[in-house]
């Protein structure tokens, strides 16, 4: 297997660094447009490798889109992070052109790849990869639900002083401030509801923190948050190299489930060797499924954006 990460910036090095260690592929390549910068933190993590034993081989390369050939997977993180204040959307002006150019090269050496995005705004970035390259869906995957369903585990561990390995949860809908969606009702402790733990309040709570989460870390950071971001980018990889057709949140193609259509939006599916493979109808009521129309606008908003850069 051979992975390649777009972005040697604090995400995509990360990233790298979680796929290297979990022994994730034998070839991995990170990529940064910034002289040098792929090749030191590539040497760096290698020579972490005596002492993590690990095996995997990890090139550094500024630009040279040659050295990512015959990738099994790419991860591209590339583009600017938000700087406290900021929503994600902000960046669509610059990522834009960042993320088609990137997937286009990418394509050009690795025609077979299946594509996770971290870039944001995701689900625009997602949807811009998905039309610029013209790939089958299932081969473009966006990585925020499966960051947002860790956050969530994590707030909700902490409201019920549990281990977040116990609980889960998943955030659908939009990777925006306003646009996730927690599904509270839907979330367990060991397979029993939290809402048997926690009161209505307390859940309200978590969810709202859990839709902040990204920025709370970006006014404590001062930039974007990197270590749980680039270990759900990693997980993806590892569920997509390992075939293991986990549910996880991704935002995918959809066309009517879920009552949308041309939208790339965070919804469950089963991840495994081919991409994304199936969406699961989580029969949302009424409440929820409103919610997810109201984020599929906003996400529809933004990719309307597009057309005007
Ligand atoms: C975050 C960024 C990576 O949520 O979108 O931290």
């Amino acid at each position: 297997m051979k992975v390649t990460v777009v972005g040697a910036g604090a995400v995509g090095a990360t990233c790298a660094d979680n796929i290297a260690r979990a022994a994730l592929c034998e070839e991995l390549v990170l990529l940064d447009i910034k002289e040098g910068l792929a090749e030191g933190k590539a040497m760096d993590m290698m020579q972490t490798a005596a002492l993590l034993n690990f095996e995997t081989k990890i090139i550094g390369s500024t630009n040279d889109y040659a050295k990512t050939k015959g990738s099994d997977v790419v991860v591209i993180t590339s583009g600017i992070p938000r700087k406290p204040g900021m929503t994600r959307e902000e960046l669509i002006g610059i990522n834009a052109g960042i993320v088609k150019g990137v997937a286009n090269n990418i394509l050009q050496h690795s025609p077979d790849a299946v594509i996770v995005i971290i870039s944001n705004p995701m689900d625009t970035m997602t949807y811009l990869a998905l039309k610029s390259t013209g790939l089958p869906k299932n081969r473009i995957i966006g990585m925020g639900g499966t960051l947002d369903s860790s956050r969530f585990r994590y707030f909700l561990s902490q409201a019920l002083q549990v281990s977040p390995n116990d609980l889960q949860g998943f955030v659908i809908g939009g990777h925006g401030d306003t646009t996730m969606i927690p599904l509270t009702r839907l979330a367990t402790y060991q397979g029993t509801p939290v809402s048997a733990y926690a009161t209505a309040e307390t859940l309200s709570k978590v969810a709202a923190d859990t839709m902040v989460g990204g920025a709370t870390l970006t006014k404590l950071l001062g930039t974007s948050a990197w270590y749980a971001p680039g270990a759900s980018g990693a997980d993806l990889v590892k569920a997509i190299v390992r075939d293991e057709k986990r549910l996880m949140p991704c935002s995918v193609y959809l066309e009517g489930e879920y009552g949308q259509k041309d939208i790339c939006i965070g919804v469950p599916v089963t991840v495994g060797r081919n991409g994304w493979e199936k969406i699961i109808d989580f029969n949302l009521n009424d409440d929820e499924r409103a919610l997810f129309s109201k984020s599929a606008d906003a996400v529809r908003n933004m990719n309307n954006v597009l057309s005007t850069l």
